[in-house]
């Protein structure tokens, strides 16, 4: 299946590792820079059907997402800032009822993300509001350049954060620091932001794609089948309590023995050999 590109979605497929088959990164663009890559119809479609398409394709490891660069501006005008997403397309709300909001909503692309198999990485460089910071936050993992800026400002606008906040971020930083940024819809800057969990990691923005390769390759280079059982029984700790978790996770963990990985694992440790995985 080809990488289903659009005029408001860029793929590129990265190798792993030059040298060994080890299949490929997905580094998806979302491509409106001038709208500060805000999430029109036509950008979640397109995510979604990217989503279906790294779910399906076995060469694909790791899905990297990113917002593009600002284009140069023309003549005499002004720069747009950098961003990773500025949200939902605000335009795209007005004179909208409840009945056709809901629809848009329900079933859309930052859960497709969500429920995702393989391991996804945002890379944020530059403002991540709104469903820019949800979007980041259905992710698995968040690295962000210095000049980031992370905020839920729907408050701004009458509304609550409609793409996930109020759980995932929850999740991510806590009960107090989320009713703080729902609240006020004040944004953070990118060392507050990893202060409080909300990024993994920062860098300087010169060097994001390099960091976040980088760790795309590490990831990218583990067993794809062991990764999606880690992935899988994280989330459970999300829905189940500590007893029922630790149950789950005894379960997981008891059932990868007999898997092909465990065993390659196992034997290339003790034969001090690099482990050449059945699932790459
Ligand atoms: N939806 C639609 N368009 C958006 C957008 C959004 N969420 N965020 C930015 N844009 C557009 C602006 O309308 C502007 O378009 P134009 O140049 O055609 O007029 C362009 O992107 C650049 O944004 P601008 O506001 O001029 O940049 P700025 O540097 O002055 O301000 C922000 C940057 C991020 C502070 C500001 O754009 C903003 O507050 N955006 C909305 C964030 C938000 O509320 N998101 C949550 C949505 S639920």
């Amino acid at each position: 299946m080809d990488a289903p590109q659009t005029d408001v979605l860029s793929i590129e497929e990265i190798p792993v590792d030059e040298d060994d088959d080890l299949g490929s990164i997905a580094l998806v663009t979302i491509q409106r820079p001038d709208k500060l890559n805000s999430l029109n119809a036509e950008v979640m479609s397109s995510l979604k059907e990217m989503v279906t398409w790294a779910e399906a394709t076995e060469s694909i490891r790791v899905v990297v997402l990113t917002g593009a660069q600002p284009n140069e501006p023309p003549e005499g005008k002004r720069a747009k800032p950098n961003a990773f997403v500025a949200g939902a397309d605000i335009t795209e709300f007005v004179g909208m009822q409840s009945d056709a909001i809901r629809l848009k909503f329900t079933d859309n692309a930052v859960e497709a993300l969500w429920d995702l198999s393989k391991p996804t990485i945002a890379m944020v460089d530059g403002f991540a509001l709104g469903g820019g910071c949800e979007i980041a936050c259905s992710c698995d993992l968040r690295i962000a350049s210095e000049r980031s800026r992370f905020g839920t400002p729907e408050v701004n606008l009458g509304l609550i954060p409609g793409y996930g906040a109020t759980q995932r971020l929850t999740h991510l930083i806590g009960y107090g620091k989320t009713m703080e940024m729902i609240m006020t819809g004040e944004m953070i800057d990118a060392s507050e932001a990893h202060r409080i969990g909300l990024v993994n990691h920062v860098c300087e923005s010169e060097d994001l794609l390099d960091y976040t390769l980088n760790m795309a390759r590490i990831i990218g280079s583990k067993s794809s089948y062991t990764l999606r059982f880690g992935k899988q029984t994280i989330r459970a700790s999300l829905d189940l309590g500590l007893t029922e978790g630790i149950a789950y996770e005894a379960e997981v963990f008891a059932s990868l023995f007999g898997s092909k990985d465990q065993e390659i694992g196992v034997h290339a440790f003790v034969n001090r050999e690099k482990p050449r995985w059945e699932h790459k």
